[in-house]
């Protein structure tokens, strides 16, 4: 790629030990050569997850959302809105106010999710979800109301309806058991029964990446994807039904979750995948499970960073050769860390405290070595993801026959909004890639709560139509 370690600060570390720690680093640079043959076969599998006979194994599982339309600026209306799979479980009660085109949110309430619970059983995560939110209404006083509710549920789902979605397998950090098969709509539900003192209307499931492409296509309404590089990362789009093999109809569009995380479960990235890749996987709690995730997102690039400063230290590359407890402990290295270490002006400063709180004795020349080593991986991330954008982008451009695609998406995650140079990256990537297709990125404002409040609305509003 041109400029391919411009950006890479390289400064200030002696040129043999440069040599050597790039070694380590190599494995993780992807030209556009290597960009373009992945998007190939992004694409290629993507048309795999669409096909009724082919789906079943294909690795990237492109869900039917059942949502087959974004806003058009006529929805009204208050909603309640759940969020669960990102960093925080949250509780919303949103206003969508018609005549300002807008989407409030009125109020809502963070419930911290305790690891017993994410690895408990399903039955304590619904009761914990369900009497979250019975506080939230008793706070708000709503309990006497029977809104509809929005659940932004952000695990792979095979949605059968909109209020109907089946949880293929867990992601991240959740392990609860019993839920997996099941519909999360009707645990969710009999949780609130088992309660038996407030009630809810109707429920609509939402992917935070939907979520994502509703609350900025209620701005613009050219929004037709939703992305999210957070604790984990993922896209959706909206699909032509014709292509939706698996769903009746042939008319209008669908939104498909494309769980993209999943892209290479099947083996088809073996070839980029590095030793650091493979014991982050293998040390997860779902291993040979969402591979392309493990080299993108929140949850694991601080691990991946870690795990290189380890094997640097024992090459004596790297603090003399001595590492500390905390930088053998996994999960130490947050990647946090990453962002404030990549920081234009205060990068080095904070490298110095970060590894001074690891218990670590650096000098300078170690402090620009850490920093090199979290440019390539957050770099690396940032243009996975940009090639993967860019084959959803020529798949909405070649789907509509046009030559050049005009198109917005929505944006969301800690680790688009909070690291330095992340989002410029991604966009250069993805400018190379899809040279036709001109992009505006929306950063979502809170997509997962007024996102899931839009779903919502929309299914409203289309239920009322056909009503009349
Ligand atoms: C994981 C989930 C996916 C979600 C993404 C971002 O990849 O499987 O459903 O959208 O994380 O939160």
């Amino acid at each position: 790629m041109s400029g391919e370690t411009s950006h890479l600060h390289l400064d200030g570390i002696p040129s043999d030990r440069l040599s050597q720690v790039q070694k380590y680093l190599e494995p993780f640079h992807l030209s556009l050569e290597k960009l373009q043959e992945i998007s190939a076969r992004l694409k290629k599998d993507m048309i795999r997850g669409l096909g009724k006979h082919t789906h079943n194994k294909a690795a990237v599982k492109m869900l039917p959302t059942f949502v087959r339309a974004t806003p058009d600026g006529t929805e009204s209306g208050d909603f309640l809105a759940l969020d669960l799979g990102g960093t925080n479980f949250r509780v919303l009660h949103v206003r969508v106010v018609e005549e300002e085109q807008k989407v409030l949110k009125m109020d809502s309430q963070i419930c911290a999710i305790p690891q017993e619970i994410m690895l408990g059983t399903g039955q304590q995560l619904f009761d914990h979800i369900a009497a979250c939110l019975g506080d939230f209404l008793d706070a708000q006083n709503l309990k006497g109301q029977t809104l509809p509710l929005g659940f932004t549920f952000s695990f792979p789902c095979e949605q059968k309806e909109i209020d109907k979605s089946i949880l293929i397998r867990w992601t991240k950090g959740f392990n609860c058991s019993g839920v997996e098969g099941k519909d999360v709509v009707k645990l969710l539900k009999e949780a609130i029964q088992r309660r038996g003192d407030y009630d809810i209307g109707s429920v609509a499931m939402v992917n935070d990446t939907v979520g994502t492409m509703m609350s900025c296509g209620y701005r613009d309404q050219s929004c037709e994807i939703g992305m999210i590089i957070g604790t984990g990362t993922n896209a959706c789009y909206m699909e032509e039904m014709k292509n939706v093999k698996r769903v009746e109809g042939e008319d209008g569009r669908m939104c498909i979750n494309t769980e993209w995380g999943g892209f290479g479960d099947d083996g088809s990235l073996s070839d980029i995948l590095t030793e650091f890749d493979v014991q982050v996987d293998k040390m997860s709690i779902n291993p040979g499970v969402h591979t392309f995730e493990k080299m993108i997102s929140g949850m694991y690039l601080g691990e991946i960073v870690r795990l290189l400063l380890v094997k640097l230290t024992e090459d004596k590359l790297l603090f003399n050769g001595q590492t500390s407890e905390a930088l053998r402990t996994p999960g130490k290295f947050q990647t946090k860390f990453i962002s404030e270490i990549e920081e234009k002006d205060n990068g080095l400063e904070n490298g110095k405290k970060i590894l001074t709180e690891l218990g670590l004795k650096w000098d300078l020349v170690d402090v620009r070595v850490v920093r090199l080593v979290c440019d390539n991986i957050s770099s690396r991330s940032a243009r996975l993801c940009g090639a993967a954008l860019a084959t959803i982008a020529n798949r909405i451009r070649t789907n509509h026959g046009l030559d050049h695609l005009k198109t917005t998406v929505g944006v969301d995650g800690t680790v688009y909004r909070k690291h330095p140079n992340f989002s410029e990256e991604l966009q250069a990537t993805v400018r190379l890639l899809a040279p036709e297709c001109s992009i505006t990125f929306l950063v979502s404002e809170d997509g997962s709560g007024k996102g899931a409040a839009m779903v919502t609305a929309v299914a409203q509003r289309l239920v009322q139509k056909y009503l009349k």
